[in-house]
């Protein structure tokens, strides 16, 4: 029997912080150790490109780092295929005959896009590639025939458009040749999404206000201290706040089960007051040392021979590369253009 496939990919445009860790990461390792699933998980450098053409270096050594923070929280290339998209040239070569069954207008209105060509600020001049990146995504997907794609919500318009070209191609050449993928999406938004040290929704390089995989144990603690909580608790007996206090909310998302009654209880004690701040914190670090402390030590280990990551990558790669290729002949074959066979 077959096993169904998982697909999913980051850009890398930077080191991967804890909000990826707890919103994908730590859930495609989890995916991948249930051994139900055929698993490929790649850096999308093409994709990054298209918005940092000029800036390439940013990109290629965000690889080695990506690659590091993956192997670092669990992924394991014995269970998992993972590649670097620009190594294969079928996908590049797939977009081009989706790009034949999308309107521009269709690209211009999907709602991802449009976000982030107001954020980066391209105004008259968005970059073609950034343009039709949508379908190059469904190039992604349907190369490996992908049959569910765990993402963010910010990822459904590209799910569907991707549905859209596996209908709109099976239908104009008559076959069933690509699979239509599901997206899946974080349960809640709050598990999807971790703020920043600072309060901020989001947990992003440019605001300056993550913890990275990366990151040593003194880097952790400097950054545990410096978080934001509830800014009226001044004195230590004050009554203070846990909504938007980011050392609760940590400590819902990274507590165990067996912490539960001491985050209550600690919550409590807080709401109640008599409760300060320092010790509040040092409880979170004692809680996200356990969890990032390990990752940080397999971390620093396969650094120290980035021979063999990129070894690791070009063997998922090769293997990646055939699975895209078959999916490229039959792309050819169902519509005719497989002259010489
Ligand atoms: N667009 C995704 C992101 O910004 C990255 C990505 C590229 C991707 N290709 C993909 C994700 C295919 C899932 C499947 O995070």
């Amino acid at each position: 029997m077959t096993k169904p496939i998982i697909l999913t990919g980051d850009r890398p445009t930077g080191k991967l912080h804890i909000g990826h860790y707890v919103g994908s990461l730590q859930n495609r390792v989890r995916l991948q150790n249930e051994d139900k699933y055929q698993m490929f998980v790649f850096l999308a450098d093409q994709q990054a490109l298209t918005d940092h053409a000029k800036d390439p270096q940013t990109i290629v050594e965000s690889v080695g780092n990506v690659a590091l923070d993956y192997l670092a929280a669990g992924l394991d290339p014995e269970k998992s295929t993972i590649f670097i998209q620009s190594q294969i040239p079928e996908l590049a070569e797939l977009s081009m005959y989706y790009m034949n069954l999308v309107s521009l207008a269709r690209l211009e209105r999907n709602p991802t896009v449009k976000t982030e060509i107001a954020q980066k600020g391209f105004g008259e001049s968005i970059p073609t590639g950034f343009l039709v990146y949508p379908i190059a995504q469904a190039a992604d997907i349907t190369a490996f025939k992908a049959n569910s794609v765990p993402v963010g919500n910010d990822q459904k318009p590209m799910i569907e458009q991707t549905r859209e070209i596996v209908r709109s191609f099976n239908h104009a050449y008559n076959c069933d040749v690509l699979v239509e993928p599901e997206g899946i999406y974080p349960e809640n938004e709050a598990a999807g999404r971790l703020p920043g040290l600072d309060g901020n929704a989001k947990m992003s390089k440019s605001l300056g206000n993550g913890i990275y995989l990366a990151d040593d144990a003194d880097t952790l603690r400097k950054k545990v201290m410096s978080m934001y909580t509830d800014p009226n608790h001044i004195k230590v007996e004050d009554p203070g706040q846990i909504e938007g206090n980011m050392v609760f909310h940590y400590l819902d998302v990274f507590g165990r089960k067996e912490d539960q009654a001491d985050i209550q209880a600690m919550k409590e004690h807080y709401q109640a007051g008599g409760l300060g701040d320092v010790k509040t914190k040092r409880y979170l670090l004692e809680i996200l040392e356990r969890e990032l402390g390990p990752i940080r030590e397999r971390r620093l280990e396969f650094a120290k021979d980035m021979g063999q990551v990129y070894d690791m990558l070009k063997k998922g790669s090769q293997a990646a590369q055939e699975v895209a290729a078959q999916t490229l002949d039959e792309v050819k074959a169902a519509m005719g253009i497989n002259y010489f066979k």
